[in-house]
């Protein structure tokens, strides 16, 4: 059994996927487009049970639904239509686009390479129109598949090590990621991938539940094992990722069945054949927890330390009143977000940049992040064009609300490098970069620590894309040169890893 605590396999890893700039000459990659996976998992014995498609208004300003989260123990159970609501919002085919090969089914968050990798499934209790069971989120057809019935959330009470949130939610949806959808283009960086795409998609599903008056919560300790057994995945292919309570009860979920079995249910093979990539089973194997006493041990450990000191000129964030805030809705804005394909180089202001910042980075519920308001990543910038403040690389501090020049000047050329040299992170506005020291974090998580981290970027990526949606920017996720990335921004950010990045600025129209 491997040990969580032993990092190597999680460094391994890591430098092992890095990518630069003689990698990617070193390692060209050409997709096999007539083997390329199916974007749904599909279960073709099993009748879908249709959602409800109207989509009922929130009247919750996507800025608040972002930066707010409800009070843990408020009383809140979903109904149906909630739940189709917080499916939809968040894992939903929102656009489609044709293509000579066939359809792009575009969904509501962000993913890389639009590949999807991440599948819903939700365990409840007994709700409003829909009856306790296991159910997978089937979203082509917009319906629910019941893979088991009954109340099974006690096994996922006990696979949390007896996390309160896990105990007292109605809903719990749980994210598994599939590694061969991804690995087709992206290969052993995938495993990376699983944590920003699911993040992302967690960040439109928490939005959507506070907009909803639901308490929500990410948990990423249980036990691997006893998750992915609940929903009978094969784990070589499909893993479960993170799970997300929903709601808040008083009662606790009655006694499971002593012994589910196994499922055998028929899906179809994503594509004709799979290729392995073992360093990705190995990342998950050494990051899994494999006992209930395991998860309660990993849940106690003392929050990572992340002080960042700071020692350059600060400029201080200036938000946007109450009066000049965008009060778009959240599901208009989810419904607007699509990734920017190319910048203008106009620029943004001070006041949005500042709110951007302010509202993306007011904490995230999750079991991994105690107290509430912790972060795992810290985020650089490389400024370009924005009104009021001064070209250069910055670091954020989120304590203070303040901006701390690293270095001024034209740094367009060095930004459109380091993501990958592409046009994009040169012609936004302000690429925002996440980076984060791992070493803390492995000591105090381990190798589950990995996808902690990379689960917060993705969600605190996602934030970024609906806050600067709410203002009517544009951002995309992107991909980078890792250790360019922390050259850059050295000597401050030596030691520290590139975990994400995010470029944000004026969407350049189409020429009609
Ligand atoms: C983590 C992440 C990394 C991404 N990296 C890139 C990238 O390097 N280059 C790019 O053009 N788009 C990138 N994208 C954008 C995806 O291609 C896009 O999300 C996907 O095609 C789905 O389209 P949509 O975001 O418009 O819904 C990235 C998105 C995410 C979430």
């Amino acid at each position: 059994m491997t040990d969580n605590y032993n990092s190597e396999t999680a460094w391994a890893y890591h430098y092992a996927t890095k990518h630069s700039y003689t990698s990617i000459r070193a390692n060209p990659h050409f997709l096999d487009r007539s083997n390329q996976p199916l974007p749904f998992k599909i279960y073709p014995t099993l009748e879908p049970l249709y959602l409800p498609v109207e989509v009922r208004p929130t009247g919750i300003a996507a800025l608040s639904a972002i930066a707010e989260s409800v009070p843990a123990k408020t009383n809140a159970v979903p109904d149906l239509e909630g739940v189709a609501q917080l499916l939809y919002l968040s894992a939903g085919i929102t656009r489609k686009r044709g293509y000579p090969g066939g359809e792009i089914f575009f969904r509501a968050a962000a993913c890389t390479g639009a590949l999807y990798e991440v599948e819903l499934y939700l365990v409840c209790g007994d709700l409003e129109n829909l009856q306790a069971g296991v159910y997978h989120f089937a979203p082509a057809e917009f319906g629910l598949r019941e893979l088991r019935t009954g109340d099974h959330r006690r096994v996922l009470l006990e696979a949390a090590g007896g996390e309160s949130a896990v105990a007292h939610a109605p809903l719990t949806i749980i994210c598994t990621c599939t590694y061969w959808r991804n690995a087709w283009k992206y290969q052993a960086r995938t495993y990376r991938h699983f944590g920003w795409d699911n993040g992302t998609l967690l960040a439109n599903l928490l939005a959507i539940g506070t907009a909803l008056g639901l308490p929500a919560k990410v948990v990423c300790g249980f036990v691997d094992g006893d998750i992915n057994r609940l929903l009978d995945v094969d784990p070589d292919r499909e893993v479960a990722f993170s799970l997300v309570t929903l709601g808040h009860i008083a009662t606790l979920p009655p006694q499971s069945p002593v012994e589910f079995s196994r499922l055998f249910l028929e899906t179809v093979p994503i594509s004709s054949h799979e290729e392995d990539y073992p360093l990705m089973r190995e990342m998950h194997a050494a990051s899994s927890l494999h006992s209930a006493e395991e998860v309660k041990r990993w849940h106690a450990q003392a929050p990572v330390p992340t002080s960042l000191p700071s020692a350059g000129p600060l400029v201080q964030l200036r938000p946007l009143s109450d009066a000049a805030m965008p009060r778009d809705p959240i599901e208009q804005v989810i419904l607007r977000r699509g990734s920017s394909r190319k910048f203008d180089r106009t620029p943004i202001t001070l006041a949005q940049l500042s709110t951007l910042l302010d509202r993306a980075n007011r904490g995230i519920p999750a079991d991994f992040l105690a107290p509430m308001g912790s972060q795992l990543n810290q985020l650089y910038l490389i400024v370009h064009a924005v009104e009021g403040l001064d070209s250069g690389a910055y670091v954020f501090h989120r304590d203070r609300g303040t901006l701390e020049c690293l270095k001024q000047g034209n740094f367009r050329t060095q930004a459109g490098y380091l993501g990958l040299e592409q046009e994009l992170p040169a012609d936004a506005a302000v690429a925002i970069f996440f980076l984060a020291d791992l070493r803390p974090i492995f000591e105090q998580l381990g190798n589950r620590g990995y996808r902690a981290v990379q689960l917060e970027a993705g969600i605190l990526g996602g934030k970024l894309y609906l806050g600067a949606y709410a203002q009517r920017l544009g951002a995309t996720g992107l991909t980078f040169y890792d250790d360019d990335v922390i050259r850059f921004f050295s000597p401050h950010a030596e030691g520290k890893s590139a975990i994400f990045l995010v470029a944000v600025g004026n969407r350049a129209r189409r020429k009609s």
